[in-house]
């Protein structure tokens, strides 16, 4: 790491200025969870293979729930398996240290930072969390975890009657969905935090961005409204992307790592 980086990140430290950090799916790749856009995420229903951005719709889940959900309880099931990386413990050292100066906005529906340590009170789900559903009537906003009794059932095998009783909602009958924001569908506060999210980017000094591809519409808003306002941005991740690009521009730094390997070092900075 650059001295000239290493040096502002110590004077960070002793000031009262905000840390914002902005994950996405790259931060759970060396858990073992594969990333959207990878093989992996595709599915076959009847004779057609179908791309993550097709199966994550509340278009394909009113025409075929039983195969939506179905494509969730796998994930749901990979992500259980998973296990939080040093990645993730990083994180939760940081929020030790900066403690109400810290806020964590994540894509990932994952569970894992929480798992890892970090408070649901600074960390803002923005997409969801796999592990959850509610009703997709809408009857309520009730969250009810996914029933354990799902955990590695055989991805292919087409739901049984008590499966379906079990991912309907018990307040109104209609069917339960993940709790998770679909592609056709957009941001609210109540669920995935949208205007906190961007009430913490107004307040932030430091964004620390982690493996995140930029494609989708709040954390480019995040990023932008930091770097607008004149905070330091830190992109890491193992590819360039157009935040290591955004982040240039604005004086900021792109660091080339994983984030496994990357954020315990920054870790290590913090408290020296
Ligand atoms: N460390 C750091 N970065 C990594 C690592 C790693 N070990 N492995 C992969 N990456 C980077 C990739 O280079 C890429 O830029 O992580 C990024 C992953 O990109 P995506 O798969 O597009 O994930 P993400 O940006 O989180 O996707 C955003 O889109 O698919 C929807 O709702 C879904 O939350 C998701 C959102």
């Amino acid at each position: 790491m650059q001295q000239a980086l290493k040096e502002q990140l110590q004077k960070f430290v002793r000031s009262d200025k905000h840390i914002t950090v902005l994950t996405g799916a790259g931060i759970s790749a060396e858990s073992g969870i594969p990333t959207f856009r990878g093989p992996e995420g595709y599915w076959t229903v009847g004779s057609k293979e179908y791309h993550p951005q097709e199966m994550a719709t509340r278009r394909m889940f009113t025409l075929a729930p039983d195969e939506v959900w179905k494509w969730y309880l796998y994930r749901f099931n990979v992500c259980s398996a998973a296990l939080p990386n040093p990645g993730h413990y990083a994180l939760v050292e940081m929020e030790k240290i900066f403690g109400n100066r810290f806020t964590l906005i994540t894509q990932n529906v994952d569970g894992l930072h929480i798992r890892a340590g970090n408070s649901m009170e600074r960390t803002f789900h923005i997409h969801g969390n796999a592990a959850c559903m509610r009703c997709f009537a809408e009857c309520s906003r009730s969250l009810w975890p996914v029933p354990e009794i799902f955990r590695d059932r055989p991805p292919s095998a087409d739901l049984g009657p008590e499966e379906i009783r079990l991912l309907t909602c018990p307040d109104c009958g209609s069917r339960t969905r993940p709790h998770v924001l679909w592609f056709d569908e957009i941001y609210n506060e109540h669920f995935f935090r949208f205007e906190s999210s961007l009430r913490t980017a107004r307040k932030t000094d430091l964004l620390i961005i982690v493996g995140t591809s930029g494609v989708t519409n709040l954390p480019n808003q995040v990023v932008a409204e930091v770097g607008r306002h004149g905070g330091l941005l830190i992109d890491i991740n193992i590819a360039e992307n157009p935040f290591s690009q955004y982040a240039r521009k604005c004086k900021g730094y792109f660091l080339q790592n994983s984030a496994a390997g990357a954020l315990p070092e920054m870790m290590d900075i913090f408290r020296q």
